[in-house]
C-alpha cells in the first residue's frame, strides 16, 4: 500500500495541549498559557485535554481526582476557553491514547527517559515512588499529542524537552513504519511568554513555591488584597529617575498585566520623581487584581457546581477527540500492518 503522509481533511492546523488536574490555577498559568489557548481557539482546531492519567504518576490516590478534574475544567472555561470552539476533554476517556502510548514505549529508550530533567526532578522529590509511569511520562505526553497528529503545542520552557522527545518518537515511528506523524512544535504566537513574577520578589508565581506569593484564580477578594499588600518593597527611590530594584520592577510588571496604561504611567512618573508611595501603589494593584480575578473566580465557581453542564461539555469533547484519535489509531495499525485479516 502507498505510504503517503496523511493530511488532515480540515484545513486548519491542529493545536493540542494538556493540563494537569493538580491544584488550582494561578495568575502565572493564566498569563503564561491560558490566555494563549483562548487566542488559539479562534484560529486553530484546538484539543485541550485534562491529563488525569498523568496525575497518577505523582498522585496515586484517586479520591480527590474527580473534584480536581471538574475544578480545572471549570477554571479553564471561566478563563475563556469556549467548549463550542475548542475540544475540551479528559484523557482517561480516550483509550486510543493508551494504545498509542504502548506502541511508542517500544520506540523510547530507557537511557533517554532516565536523562529527562523532569524525571530526575521527580526522583528527587518522591524517592519512595519512582514508578514506571514517571519514567515514561514523556511517552504518554507524546501519545497525547500524536494521537491528534497535532502540529502546535502551546507550552512553556519547562516542557521543551518533552516536546523534543515527542518529535523523536514521531520520527522513529515514521522511519520504521512509514510516514504518518508530523513533528509537533511549541507555539506561542511568536512572542516571548509572559512571566508573572511572584509577590515575594523571588522567581515566578508557581504552585509549589511560597503560596502567599502566588495569586490564584480562586482567591477571594480579601486574600488577594492581603497577598498584594504583603508584597516585598524597599525604602523607596532617593535619586530621581533611578532604576527600579527587582522587587519594585515586579510590582510594576504585575500592574502592567491588570491595570490601565494610565495607572501604570502615573506610578512610573511618581517613581521617577521620588514621590511614589508604595502603600498607594500596592492598594491600586490590589484593587485592579480584585477587579481582574473576581469575575473569573465567580464564573468558575458557578460552572464547577453545574455538573450537568460540565458533563455535557466533556461528552461533546470526548466525542470529537475520540473521532480524531480513532482515525489516527486506524492509520497506526495500517502502517504497522496489524490488520491481518
Ligand atoms: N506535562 C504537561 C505539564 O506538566 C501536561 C501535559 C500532558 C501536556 N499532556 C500534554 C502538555 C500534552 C502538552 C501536550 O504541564
Amino acid at each position: 500500500m502507498e505510504k503517503e503522509k496523511e493530511t488532515r481533511p480540515e484545513g486548519r492546523q491542529i493545536v493540542m495541549s494538556g493540563i494537569r488536574p493538580t491544584g488550582y490555577l494561578h495568575l502565572g498559568n493564566y498569563f503564561g498559557a491560558l490566555r494563549n489557548y483562548v487566542r488559539m481557539q479562534e484560529q486553530y482546531d484546538c484539543y485541550f485535554m485534562v491529563a488525569d492519567w498523568h496525575s497518577l504518576t505523582t498522585h496515586p490516590d484517586t479520591k480527590e481526582l474527580k473534584n480536581s478534574v471538574l475544578r480545572v475544567l471549570a477554571e479553564n472555561i471561566a478563563a475563556g476557553i469556549d467548549p463550542s470552539k475548542a475540544c475540551l476533554y479528559v484523557q482517561s476517556r480516550i483509550p486510543e491514547i493508551a494504545e498509542l502510548y504502548l506502541i511508542l514505549n517500544m520506540l523510547a529508550y530507557k537511557g533517554e527517559l532516565e536523562k529527562t530533567s523532569t524525571f530526575k526532578e521527580k526522583v528527587r522529590l518522591q524517592p519512595e515512588n519512582v514508578n514506571a509511569g514517571l519514567l515514561t511520562y514523556p511517552v504518554l505526553q507524546a501519545a497525547d499529542i500524536l494521537i491528534h497528529r497535532a502540529r502546535y503545542v502551546p507550552v512553556g520552557k519547562d516542557q521543551q524537552q518533552h516536546l523534543e522527545m515527542a518529535r523523536n518518537f514521531a520520527q522513529r515511528f515514521n522511519h520504521r513504519y512509514g510516514d504518518l506523524f508530523q513533528e509537533p512544535e511549541a507555539f506561542n504566537f511568536g512572542e516571548e511568554l509572559v512571566k508573572v513574577p511572584s509577590l515575594d520578589g523571588a522567581g515566578k508565581m508557581s504552585k509549589s513555591e511560597n503560596q502567599f506569593a502566588t495569586l490564584y484564580l480562586a482567591d477571594d477578594d480579601d486574600l488577594i488584597r492581603k497577598k498584594v499588600m504583603k508584597a516585598k518593597t524597599d525604602t523607596g527611590p532617593t535619586v530621581k529617575n533611578s532604576a527600579k530594584p527587582p522587587e519594585i520592577e515586579n510590582i510594576f510588571q504585575l500592574m502592567s498585566l491588570v491595570s490601565t496604561e494610565d495607572t501604570v504611567k502615573k506610578f512610573d512618573e511618581d517613581y521617577g520623581n521620588c514621590t511614589i508611595r508604595y502603600g498607594d501603589l500596592k492598594k491600586q494593584l490590589a484593587e485592579d487584581m480584585v477587579k481582574f480575578i473576581s469575575p473569573i473566580r465567580e464564573k468558575a465557581e458557578n460552572i464547577y457546581h453545574d455538573t450537568a453542564f460540565l458533563a455535557q461539555v466533556v461528552e461533546q469533547g470526548t466525542e470529537k477527540a475520540r473521532k480524531s484519535a480513532k482515525a489516527t489509531i486506524e492509520l497506526v495499525r495500517q502502517r504497522m500492518e496489524f490488520n491481518y485479516f
